[in-house]
């Protein structure tokens, strides 16, 4: 069979690896993937983006089943175009990714299900939301409502900070954020105190089945400062997320969520990825949906994964995931992503890449923001690879990720040398 992964990062890199792995999978084409999967002799690099076109060559090619990673053609309805085109595909609907496009309409649809969030309040008016920050105080959370590949948040410690993201969010946006409906419109939180966490389950619209857990790094510097990025390093599982909170998240949050969204005719199918955040009392509550795998939560996901990936993504599309079975590797998966000099606020692209190792059965590199021009590995985006190693502890498995980083050249390079450190604490 052939199955087509649709994007360009390392999460699409991590689930070519898998599926080419899979018996039942001939041939695995990535759109347009990236300089590793072009590398890569069991994949092949499809330079199409346009959904529309993606599903002309879905539909002549006999694709079995397509897969998307990012969440951009998902807001853009790739699931209901090939839907109506009889071709299947694993993903949520337009309406349903609703929940990652729209952060109004997310925290929303958690006040009518009852399903545990931050307080928050929705804003268009920027002297209503000044007013808002000054009557509430700092720390207090900023976001902007669109897709900002996970830069559109602010966690304001002092008023100053506050109001600055509002004027920004509301007037110049900095961020290029995508506006829903062409308005500019920030969500306002109370900022919750504990530990994250992310909690990612595949559903058909009716059944769930939770992967693993895992935890990411948000922050651009070690000890967790700086500037929010895409991802600089996940590793699974998370110790945070005990058999007790995994039970609650499922219950509090994970089931009435789908239940939700099939009552209100919006089925989500595909994965679903809830961001936590877990008080020291182990109480759960959403900090955000995702309507897709995380990056680089996928990496470390899939480097465990030991079941068919393709068995379970069809699944998932035939709304039969009551038949999935998932088995996980024991082992810690960590990985440490390098990104570009500049990165996040201006990646530089064409820095020539060398000292990739061969993946071994515990190690394996995902490219993210790379391409090869003229035979040469060069970066082209802002996170440029993500290393990957399986080890018995996450100490283990993070000194045999940072020993390939340590091996791995391009000018610029920025990585975390501490990915992983709650887990060594705990
Ligand atoms: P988001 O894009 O909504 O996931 O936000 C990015 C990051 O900002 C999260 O991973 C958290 O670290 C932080 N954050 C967002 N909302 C809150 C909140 N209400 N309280 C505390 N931290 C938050
Ligand atoms: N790693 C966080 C995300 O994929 O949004």
């Amino acid at each position: 069979m052939k199955v087509l992964v649709v994007g360009s990062g390392g999460r699409e890199h991590a689930l070519a690896w898998r599926l080419a792995q899979s018996p039942r999978v001939q041939t695995v084409y990535v759109a347009p993937g990236n300089g590793g999967t072009a590398l890569d002799p069991a994949l092949k690099n499809l330079p199409l983006a346009k959904i529309d076109e993606l599903a002309d060559f879905a539909a002549a090619e006999k694709i079995a089943l397509t897969v998307v990673g990012p969440e951009v053609p998902l807001a853009a309805g790739i699931v209901d175009l090939f839907r109506a085109r009889g071709l299947r595909i694993f993903g949520p609907t337009k309406a349903a990714a609703q929940l990652e496009s729209s952060k109004a309409f997310a925290k929303e649809f958690m006040q009518r299900h009852g399903i545990p969030t931050a307080l928050y309040a929705s804003f268009t008016d920027a002297a209503e939301a000044h007013a808002h920050v000054e009557k509430h105080g700092a720390p207090i959370v900023i976001k902007a409502d669109g897709l900002a590949a996970g830069k559109g948040v602010v966690v304001a410690t002092t008023l100053a900070e506050a109001h600055a993201a509002i004027d920004d969010m509301l007037g110049t946006n900095t961020l290029g954020v995508a506006h829903v409906g062409g308005q500019a419109r920030v969500v306002i939180e109370e900022f919750m105190e504990g530990e994250e966490a992310s909690f990612i389950v595949a559903s058909d619209g009716a059944n769930v089945v939770a992967l693993a857990t895992s935890q990411d790094h948000k922050r651009i510097g070690e000890g967790d400062t700086g500037p929010n990025t895409g991802g600089m390093g996940a590793y699974s599982p998370a110790p945070v997320v005990t058999p007790n909170v995994h039970a609650r998240v499922m219950q509090e949050i994970v089931q009435p969520t789908i239940a939700g969204m099939a009552r209100e005719g919006t089925p989500f199918t595909g994965f679903l990825y809830a961001g936590l955040m877990i008080d020291a009392q182990g109480r759960p509550r959403t900090v955000e949906f995702n309507c897709r795998l995380g990056d680089p939560e996928a990496q470390v996901l899939l480097a465990r994964l030991k079941s068919d990936l393709f068995d379970l993504l069809a699944h998932g599309a035939d709304g039969t995931l009551d038949r999935a079975e998932l088995q996980w590797d024991r082992r810690v998966a960590l990985g440490v992503v390098m990104a570009a000099a500049g990165y996040p606020a201006k990646p530089r692209a064409g820095d020539a890449i060398s000292g990739v190792p061969a993946a071994t059965e515990d190690l394996q590199v995902f490219h993210a923001g790379t391409a090869l021009k003229d035979g040469q590995l060069v970066t082209s985006g802002g996170r440029v690879l993500c290393v990957t190693a399986l080890g018995d502890s996450v100490r283990i498995a993070q000194q045999r990720a940072l020993a390939a980083v340590r091996g791995i050249r391009f000018a610029g390079a920025q990585w975390r040398n501490d990915i992983g450190h709650r887990a060594i604490r705990h």
